[in-house]
């Protein structure tokens, strides 16, 4: 892949692959709601394909190479969110037919959009009577696979050029900040903190590295539950989660998260969704703790695809998403007894919870049917 040409007024694109990533940085100081030092916001919404195009990218330019995926051949996944954008961009950047299969959860603004962008979206119709939606899906998934010759399935869980996709990604934060203490991420699959951990530990081993999940997400191991929010959390143990290098890890609810969301837009523009607003929740809240003005967050995407929840009041009113006061500071899960997951707490011991993986048994959690988000 050739660099963009630099010229006077901007950069030169002579391919649309070139435009993944190097997103700018933006300083936040607008109060969530309390006035708070200010942190870096790293703005992935910016990039045309969203910041799953990196690890589209990375899994397909990986899948070419190894000979997994044939020129011209297919690409079949199962999402409703955002890769899907990163996969469509990328299925038109490399010469690629995209199809998508999903459930009636998909929200209008993605399907429209996926639609636009050329991928063939196919909605299953029917959950499956054991497996649920997922396992409905993952059943398309396979049948497809299997009429496309040459085509290649991404498995943004458990593929490792997820993860890989996101080096450049913490490579560009070492560039663009002289001096970083900590960074901020959001956690689904595990791909952008692992690859920005990875990218930046060898040169800086002392920058903190903080997750933030979902109530009810199984990721660190809290039983399931059903969740409100998309993008962060999972109702699986995906193998991209690199929970050695965690330091800490929030857990944020969709009220703290839709109302700071709602400030970021309010006094700042930049908003996103609700990893977005749990992230920047987190990073201001970190920054006034320990009195640093060298955090990042990352931002994964905008506030477009929200303006029917985060946005909308009827949704906030109808979800009971009123933040209080008193949620404006995390439980600490070492110093207090908690009541579940459902306010923001914090825990500072962070440990891989899949038995199948730690003692090689059977994994509740992972060997449910339909367990993916
Ligand atoms: C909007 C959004 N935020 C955050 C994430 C979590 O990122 P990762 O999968 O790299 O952990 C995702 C993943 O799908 C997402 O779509």
């Amino acid at each position: 892949m050739s660099d963009p040409e630099r010229v006077p007024g901007g950069r030169k694109y002579h391919s649309l692959s070139e435009l993944v990533g190097n997103t700018p940085l933006l300083r936040v100081t607008t109060p969530l709601p309390d006035p708070q030092p200010g942190f870096w916001a790293k703005l992935e919404g910016l990039s045309p394909g969203g910041m799953k195009a990196r690890a589209a990218l990375s899994m397909v330019t990986g899948a070419r190479r190894r000979g997994e995926l044939a020129e011209g051949g297919t690409i079949v996944e199962s999402t409703s969110g955002t890769l899907g954008i990163g996969l469509a961009y990328v299925g038109i950047a490399l010469g690629h037919p995209v199809i998508l299969v999903t459930d009636r959860e998909i929200d209008a603004l993605t399907l429209t959009l996926l639609r636009a962008y050329g991928a063939r979206v196919e909605i299953v119709g029917e959950p499956h009577p054991r497996g649920g939606w997922q396992r409905a899906r993952r059943d398309r998934v396979n049948e497809l696979l299997a009429e496309h010759a040459g085509s290649f399935w991404p498995d943004q869980y458990n593929n490792p050029d997820n993860a890989a996709g996101y080096e450049p990604l913490g490579r560009e934060l070492l560039n663009q900040l002289d001096r970083l203490d900590t960074v901020v991420c959001s956690v689904g699959t595990g791909g952008h903190s692992a690859g920005i951990a990875s990218a930046i530990r060898p040169h800086r081993p002392d920058v903190r590295i903080v997750g933030v999940d979902s109530p009810g997400s199984t990721l660190f191991g809290e039983p399931p539950e059903k969740r409100l929010m998309r993008g962060l959390g999972s109702s699986i143990h995906p193998d991209n989660v690199a929970y050695d290098r965690f330091d800490e890890v929030h857990w944020v609810g969709p009220a703290e998260a839709a109302r700071t969301c709602r400030e970021l837009a309010r006094g700042n523009f930049v908003s996103g969704g609700w990893s977005t607003g749990a992230v920047a929740l987190v990073s201001a809240w970190y920054a006034a703790e320990i009195g640093s003005d060298r955090i990042v967050g990352v931002f994964p995407d905008g506030p477009h695809r929200y303006w029917e929840t985060i946005y909308d009041d009827e949704f906030v009113d109808r979800n009971g998403l009123h933040a209080t006061r008193g949620e404006r500071r995390p439980v600490d899960r070492e110093d207090e007894r908690h009541e579940g997951t459902a306010r923001w707490s914090r825990s500072r011991r962070v440990a891989d919870p899949c038995p199948g993986r730690t003692a090689g048994t059977d994994c509740p959690v992972c060997g449910q049917d339909g367990a993916l988000s």
